[in-house]
């Protein structure tokens, strides 16, 4: 089989793919040949994004709006996908959110938890309903990807729960590479340092950016921020043939802000 014939009979599901890292990472495995569902709580961008999919081609989109908040409705969600795709051979837990920057003192019971559900506890149970897609049949293979944070290695005053998910969510990488490899699934992360998006910077001026990535902790070695596309190109790696011998690993695409 080609890798080009390979690609096209993928089916990809992107977590927060209606925006930012998410999208440009949806785009990108489309653009290869797989067929994606964007799966996001905002359903008029996840349409858009899934629409210019079906549109660009080769690949077909899917939009597939959930929020992740509510974990009782993440499997119906899944299984829709895997019954219109027929099995699901990629994951990217994408979405995330930073929450309120505040110090120890000022964290909430509220403010932890609403941080720990979509960056942690979402990407468990999106990846519990996804794993029985990639296995049905006994079919072997499959990529998972998540989408950790710089934050999670270095001291970001203010960005407690933040840092906390995105290291926890390093962890699971390990501990479910270890239990899918008898599946020949991959559980690999990646890190992104400072990207231009929604999250962070997007509205930022090039001034206001170029100081965040030049001085204090979300300093790089290069001094810029990075684009979407750029943390995109790594994760469609750890989703291709070539990364097969790379699992339980965590990718720093982040300028290098953590060396
Ligand atoms: N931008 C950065 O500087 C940066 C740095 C490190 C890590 N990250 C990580 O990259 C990932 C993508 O973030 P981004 O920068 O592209 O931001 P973004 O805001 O552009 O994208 C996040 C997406 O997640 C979706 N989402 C949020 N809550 C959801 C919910 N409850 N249910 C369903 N979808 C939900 C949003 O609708 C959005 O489409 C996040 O996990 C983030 O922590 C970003």
């Amino acid at each position: 089989m080609t890798a080009e014939a390979s690609w096209s009979s993928r089916t990809a599901v992107v977590t927060g793919g209606a925006s930012g890292i998410g999208r440009a990472t949806a785009l990108a495995l489309a653009a290869r040949g797989a067929s994606v569902a964007v799966l996001d709580k905002d359903a008029g961008s996840a349409d858009e994004v899934a629409a210019r999919i079906t549109a660009d081609g080769p690949g077909t989109g899917l939009s597939s709006p959930c929020d992740l908040s509510r974990v009782g409705e993440i499997r119906s969600c899944v299984d829709r996908i895997a019954e219109r795709f027929g099995h699901i051979d990629i994951l990217v837990n994408c979405a995330g959110i930073v929450g309120p920057r505040v110090g120890l003192a000022d964290i909430t019971e509220d403010i932890w938890d609403s941080v720990h559900a979509i960056n942690l506890k979402a990407a468990v149970f999106v990846t519990q309903a996804v794993v029985p897609h990639m296995t049905a049949g006994g079919r072997r293979g499959g990529n998972i990807v998540n989408v950790g944070s710089a934050s999670a290695h270095r001291a970001v005053v203010s960005s407690h729960p933040y840092a906390s998910s995105k290291a926890a969510l390093e962890s699971l990488t390990r501990t479910l590479a270890g239990e899918l490899a008898p599946h020949e699934i991959n559980v690999n992360a990646v890190a992104p340092g400072v990207t231009a998006t929604a999250i962070y910077g997007e509205n930022d001026d090039d001034e206001a950016r170029t100081a965040r990535a030049r001085q204090g902790p979300t300093a790089n070695l290069f001094g810029r921020f990075s684009q979407p596309d750029d943390i995109a190109a790594a994760i469609v790696f750890l989703c291709a043939p070539e990364s097969r011998q790379i699992t339980g690993q965590v990718v720093h695409v982040s300028a290098g802000a953590v060396v």
